[in-house]
């Protein structure tokens, strides 16, 4: 099984639109599959189209904790199973805050162990609270997807630098950095790509190109492939040369690598 934390510090740069179609994207390929909401604003279960729910808070709250395997909702999508998340996950982080034994960073690490899903996805709140601590100590890699903007660098090196200051408590490296929103017809667009390229070299994946697909098919809760399997933001776009590049298909790609090795 390999976990992966879906994270960025910044807001609204891609990170749920990421978790939810490499989550579904890999289910399709027969992975079984559990996506797990961190972020009390729980849009999991919005892009999926489900009820909301507090399946973490169930799962996680110190002292009263149902199993993984009885506290996960069934997304209605074959090998994809999801943990909800809503308010409750405000409360959650207060009860976990205020535990002083076993160190209270593993909790999620412990409930994951032995689960029987192949790929688990972590997609966290845009903030560095605990809930994003036990991500990161419970995941073998982190993909941060960014906007390209001037601030990519920073924001990246900021989570870089978060990984690093649980380097004691956790073995997390840094898997991809995902650029998002990529529009091929602006130059900006363009250099950003290429400088986040010079400071971060392979681990900036091909980028997921803006397309307005993502936000229609949140809004009707499927995922791109449900809703538009040939959307631009699946299957890349096409270089001048011919050549198609980025896309989530290209991250699935990538990741399926990473499962088989
Ligand atoms: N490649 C894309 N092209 C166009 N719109 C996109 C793209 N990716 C995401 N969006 C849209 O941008 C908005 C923010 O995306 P999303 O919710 O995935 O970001 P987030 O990082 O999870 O936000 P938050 O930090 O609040 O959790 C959504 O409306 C989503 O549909
Ligand atoms: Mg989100």
């Amino acid at each position: 099984m390999i976990v992966l934390a879906i994270v960025n510090q910044k807001g609204g740069v891609g990170k749920t639109v990421t978790a939810v179609n490499v989550a579904h994207g890999l289910a399709l390929r027969g992975y079984r599959t559990l996506i797990m909401d961190l972020d009390p604003q729980g849009n999991v279960a919005d892009c999926l189209g489900l009820p909301s729910g507090n399946d973490l808070f169930r799962i996680l709250f110190p002292g009263n904790t149902v199993p993984l395997e009885e506290g996960v909702y069934p997304s209605g999508r074959p090998n994809l199973d999801v943990v909800r998340s809503d308010k409750s996950s405000v409360s959650l982080k207060t009860a976990i805050g205020s535990l002083s034994d076993r160190p209270r960073e593993y909790i999620l690490d412990d409930v994951l162990q032995g689960a029987a899903y192949d790929v688990v996805v972590l997609d966290c709140a845009p903030s560095i609270d605990i809930l994003h601590t036990l991500a990161i100590v419970a995941s073998h890699y982190v993909l941060i997807p960014t906007r390209l903007d001037q601030l990519a660098v920073k924001g990246v090196r900021d989570m870089l630098y978060t990984i690093k200051s649980l380097a004691r408590i956790s073995t997390c490296e840094l898997g991809a950095i995902i650029p998002t929103f990529y529009d091929r017809t602006t130059n900006e667009s363009y250099l950003q790509l290429r400088h986040l390229a010079e400071n971060f070299k392979e681990y900036v994946w091909p980028p997921i190109p803006q397309d307005v697909l993502c936000r229609e098919s949140t809004r009707f809760g499927k995922t791109l492939w449900e809703y538009a399997p040939t959307a631009r933001a699946l299957v890349g776009y096409n270089e001048r040369s011919g050549k198609t590049v980025g896309g989530y298909q290209q991250v699935i790609d990538r990741i399926e690598e990473v499962i088989l090795r």
